[in-house]
């Protein structure tokens, strides 16, 4: 199972449109791409297994079938696989009951030795095995009961039940981070393309023979990847799953918040999912732009801490700015909200204020897959607005009698880089943490994390991107960092809409560009996404 597959060709708002025909009627659909894209395009879903739109073509599970019209008659193809042809005549179940019988015995083989226990699999509610069994019709299997389910993984994992029956291995621990249950597994190796195509590090294998075929590590080995967690992401079934959240929730019990990662500058479209007020678990959105369909452990993970060590809100009276200059310095996760308050703040200030803003932290080199390496979030925004570099605060710290820091835990960062801020008498930290320069702020104040709140950032591929709010702030009394700073300005703004109007005001990029209109998978700077 070493085989090497082609990406699929997705279409996009510019593939060519061709004519084809399906049931017999013509229809015009993306001519660059699949037969399933095709169809998906125009609004016929075609049941799948194996194929993943960001995974090679492997073409293994069958189905996805569809009739096709050809020199030697109608034949049976996946349409996974099938390019687009101008002119191709193509047969749904809509109106081939072939397609339709094909399917349906694709499926009762694929579930023949499935344990089908959908009310105990941490995958129900999100499982495509089970959409496809529910919509097929929810089909008897023939298979006599008295013989059971015949597959068994890994020998090195069989052991019998209570009843005694042979079964294939349960919470099977192949990773740190990741159980797998070996019944639940179709084989449809979108595990193995996901870790040789996308991680680019083969650690998962197809090991065995037909219906002794198992998933397994190399031996010895254990799955241990910074992207592992998506292998429980595009696994189809219940057979791999996430140590942090398996049973912890049923799915269709959490809501979803669209928003981005703010521990990068890629800006990984991610969802908050979250129930009771918390946040169970962050899952990658796709944007074909940004991340497609990935996300880095250390972004999905980080959410873990969001609610811990939170500074409490305080009275905003004790924000006092003394004489002399004054910096005010945006942390990597400020939003383009944050940093319009902090340069309105600036401008009532007078000559005396400067804009500083980023991170002691290092740069590291892109990974090509979800993180740009760059731990500064919206640097590309901090670079439209005029705000310095934070380095250049360092050395002219002697200058200033007070400092103000946004979400910027510079001492946290590098304690002998930010000691050069000892200097500053007057040290005022606004931060959802209690962080090391909270501990050294004469005066720390409480304020939103992002996870929290309304706003926009800029991409490190120039993309204007919008974060979304979700209900899980600890205490109702904080505030967004852009309220609070707007109000010390003199000019408090009530919403991110209201706050982005004014950040319009000084970046010409955003001039033509209303908070409302700006898409989920963001808006090109320049250009048209
Ligand atoms: S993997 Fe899917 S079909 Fe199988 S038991 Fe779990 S939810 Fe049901
Ligand atoms: S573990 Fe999941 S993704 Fe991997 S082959 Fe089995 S069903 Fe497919
Ligand atoms: S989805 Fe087409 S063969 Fe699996």
């Amino acid at each position: 199972m070493s085989n090497y597959y082609n990406m699929p060709k997705l279409p996009t708002e510019n593939s060519p449109k061709v004519e084809i025909f399906v049931d017999d009627r013509a229809v015009m659909v993306p001519g660059d791409t699949n037969l399933l894209e095709a169809l998906k395009a125009v609004g016929i879903e075609t049941p799948h297994v194996c194929y993943h739109p960001y995974l090679p073509v492997s073409g293994n599970c069958r189905q996805c079938l569809v009739e096709q019209e050809g020199p030697r008659g109608r034949m049976l193809v996946i349409s996974c696989y099938t390019p687009v042809t101008p002119g191709m005549k193509i047969y749904t179940p809509a109106s081939s009951a072939r397609v339709k019988n094909a399917r349906k015995a694709t499926q009762e083989f694929m579930l023949v030795n499935h344990p089908l226990d959908c009310p105990i699999c941490d995958k129900a509610g999100e499982c495509t095995l089970q959409e496809n069994y529910m919509e097929a019709g929810q089909n008897e299997g023939r298979l006599r009961p008295e013989y059971g389910k015949n597959y068994h993984g890994n020998p090195e994992h069989q052991f019998i039940d209570a009843k005694g029956q042979l079964r294939g291995g349960k919470h099977v621990d192949i990773g740190p981070r990741i159980l797998l249950d070996e019944e639940r597994c179709v084989q449809c190796d979108r595990c193995v393309r996901f870790m040789r195509s996308i991680a680019k590090d083969e650690q998962l294998q197809l090991a065995g023979r037909a219906d002794h075929t198992y998933i397994t590590t190399f031996p010895g080995e254990k799955l241990d990847h910074e992207y592992d967690l998506c292998v429980t992401d595009v696994c189809p079934t219940g057979a791999m799953t996430a140590k942090y959240f398996r049973f912890q929730k049923r799915v269709w019990l959490l809501a979803h918040t669209p928003t981005i990662s703010m521990d990068d500058s890629l800006g990984a479209n991610i969802w908050l999912d979250h129930a009771d007020g918390r946040i169970y678990r962050v899952m990658p959105r796709c944007n074909p732009e940004v991340n497609r369909s990935w996300l880095s452990n250390t972004s999905r993970l980080a959410f873990q801490q969001f609610d811990k060590n939170r500074l409490p809100a305080i009275d905003a009276s004790a924000i006092q700015i003394s004489g002399g200059k004054v910096a005010l310095v945006a942390g990597g996760a400020c939003t383009n909200e944050d940093l319009a308050a902090l340069k309105m703040l600036k401008e009532a200030l007078g000559d005396r204020a400067e804009l500083f803003g980023g991170s002691l932290l290092k740069v590291n080199a892109p990974d090509g897959i979800a993180k740009s390496g760059d731990p500064v979030a919206n640097r590309a925004g901090m670079q439209l607005m005029g705000f310095a570099d934070v380095a250049e605060l360092l050395k002219r710290a002697g200058e200033f009698s007070n400092l103000i820091t946004v979400n910027a835990d510079l001492y946290g960062e590098d304690a002998a880089a930010a000691k050069a801020l000892d200097k500053i008498s007057n040290r005022i930290a606004l931060s959802a943490f209690d962080d090391a320069t909270a501990k050294k702020a004469k005066v720390a104040f409480g304020i939103r994390h992002w996870s929290e709140v309304q706003g926009t950032m800029v991409n490190s591929l120039n993309i204007l991107q919008k974060l979304s709010a979700a209900p899980t702030c600890p205490d109702e009394k904080l505030a967004p960092a852009y309220e609070v700073i707007s109000a010390l300005a003199g000019n408090k703004f009530n919403s991110a809409c209201e706050a982005f109007k004014k950040a319009r005001e000084y970046v010409p990029a955003f001039a033509d560009i209303t908070y409302d209109a700006i898409k989920s998978t963001g808006k090109l700077l320049g250009g048209n996404a």
